[in-house]
């Protein structure tokens, strides 16, 4: 079983509230504090799995500063002692022995602690979904239609039936050649991105290029701006890089760089961005608002990494190019995925990098993984010069749209008292409002045990707060699934009492 971290369990409470400080020692009082929560947590005073209290009320209740706490948490969480959940606050990490043990593989208990690093330690605070069968509203699944299948299995057995070495052998790590080139001629026409084929890493979707764009652009300890609120697997893929992250709030034309006074934050190495549909809230920034940010990262020195996620199923009179598009001096990461364009399974996405990140990027690829199936890039490269992809996302465009139209007459008309839908541009999912004073992450609890999947808003914000909300996705689900959703959530929330 995969122990879960993010219990709420609070860390007993004795150990710490209690922890003696000697005001009149040599040694400082940080260290002190430090050095008993270390001997805490190596002892198992405070469980693993625990959330440490916030550094607001230890610092209260053991009469220090808040900023002594926090350097005592920072330092601790560099050492691996414990793990920051931005916005979350601090857990014990569960070792390894008690996650995934040999006592999971072979069914027999650890005898004794097992030594791990400390990125491990980190990676034990992770319980990564896994996912089975859609439940609506989930978000982030595609639609599959009868067309696609069946110009999708033409196109994979003319490629099983192809005796070429390229497709049977190991390949290219960038990517083959002849995907590359109809990825640089898709974006350009249909995203502004200016690119050669050679500028072009074919990546294992997005989280790979976050990993590669962590790995290749950060030191420990380096800022990374993030949009808040945020996608969270990004916020992840960063603090796994020992980033500090740094969440920057979103207004209307969202991420607003420039609103954050110079000297309050610490400058960042990278920004991450969602410029054209801002995760998770919708709204795509205006242009004065993208060269405005371009201009202020060439003076900042930043890179900036876009993550072109689903603009694709915007009404293409009012879809805006990419940032990429705009850039003159390459200081942007161009990030987008066949997850969102296709489905997910197929693990297929791009990277679009200045000329002089080439290098590092393919060596990075090629050390973790070596390529992507050069038989799948094969199948995908031939639907995309067959005209099929083009088409594709035409239909997908056209029944997304009515998804959405679909799902928000239908909650409006049932739960039109509840649940407040803005209008937006059409995606794969929508924002449903609840009202002021709820928890939109009891609502979702209280419709998951319904069967209904909502993800609240609040987890996906890191410090600012905003009214509670649900995401919902509408793709990649039946009509008739969802109007049985919609009867779900209105009998769990117009029985709800918060
Ligand atoms: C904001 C955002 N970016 C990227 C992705 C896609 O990630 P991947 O290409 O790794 O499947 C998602 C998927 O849900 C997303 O929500």
């Amino acid at each position: 079983m995969t122990a879960r971290t993010h219990t709420d369990r609070p860390a007993t409470g004795a150990t710490l509230w209690t922890t003696h400080l000697d005001r009149d020692a040599a040694v400082p009082v940080s260290r002190q504090l430090a050095a008993a929560l270390r001997r805490s947590i190596a002892e198992g005073g405070i469980c693993p799995g625990a959330k440490l209290p916030s550094t607001r009320s230890l610092a209260a209740g053991l009469g220090l500063a808040r900023s002594t706490v926090v350097g005592v948490f920072e330092q601790l969480a560099a050492e691996g002692f414990v793990l920051a959940r931005p916005g979350s606050g601090y857990y014990v990490p569960i070792p390894l022995a008690q996650n995934q043990s040999s006592a999971a593989v072979n069914g027999a208990a650890p005898t004794s602690p097992r030594l791990i690093s400390r990125a491990a330690r980190r990676l034990a605070a992770f319980d990564p979904p896994r996912r089975g069968e859609p439940r609506p509203f989930e978000p982030g699944y595609a639609e599959i239609d009868g067309r696609f299948m069946t110009n999708w299995k033409r196109m994979a057995s003319r490629a099983l039936s192809s005796r070429s070495p390229t497709q049977w052998c190991y390949g290219d790590p960038q990517g083959e050649p002849a995907l590359r080139s109809a990825i640089a001629d898709y974006l350009g026409a249909a995203r502004g991105v200016r690119c050669r084929p050679e500028q072009i890493v074919v990546t294992a979707g997005t989280q790979q290029g976050l990993s590669l764009a962590a790995r290749v652009l950060l030191d420990p300890g380096d800022a990374a701006w993030v949009e808040d609120p945020c996608y969270r697997a990004a916020v992840d893929i960063l603090g796994m890089a020992e980033a500090r992250i740094v969440p920057i709030p979103v207004d209307a034309h969202g991420l607003a760089v420039t609103a954050v006074r110079v000297g309050d934050m610490p400058s960042p190495r990278i920004v991450y961005t969602t410029p054209s549909r801002q995760y998770p809230l919708g709204m795509a920034m205006p242009l004065a608002r993208r060269a405005e940010l371009l201009g202020w990262a060439e003076s900042a020195g930043a890179w900036i990494v876009e993550d072109d996620y689903e603009s694709e199923f915007q009404h293409p009179a009012r879809m805006l190019p990419s940032l990429q598009g705009l850039d003159r001096s390459g200081r942007v990461i161009y990030l987008g995925t066949f997850s969102k364009l296709l489905f997910p399974s197929l693990r297929l996405g791009y990277a679009v990098l200045p000329e002089d990140l080439v290098g590092p990027f393919v060596a990075a690829r090629h050390l973790d993984d070596r390529q992507s199936s050069a038989l799948i890039q094969t199948i995908l490269t031939d639907f995309m010069l067959g005209g099929h992809f083009a088409r594709h996302l035409k239909r997908m465009r056209a029944l997304y749209a009515e998804r959405q139209q679909f799902l928000t007459e239908r909650i409006t008309r049932r739960l039109g008292g509840l649940l407040k839908i803005r209008p937006s541009e059409s995606g794969m999912y929508l924002i449903a409002w609840l009202p002021e004073k709820w928890s939109d992450r009891s609502a979702a609890a209280a419709l998951a045990a319904a069967g209904v999947s909502a993800v609240p808003l609040s987890s996906l914000v890191l410090e600012t707060p905003r009214p509670p909300g649900l995401v919902l996705g509408y793709t990649g689900h039946s009509e008739a699934a969802m109007v049985r959703a919609v009867e779900s959530t209105a009998d769990v929330l117009n029985n709800w009492s918060d």
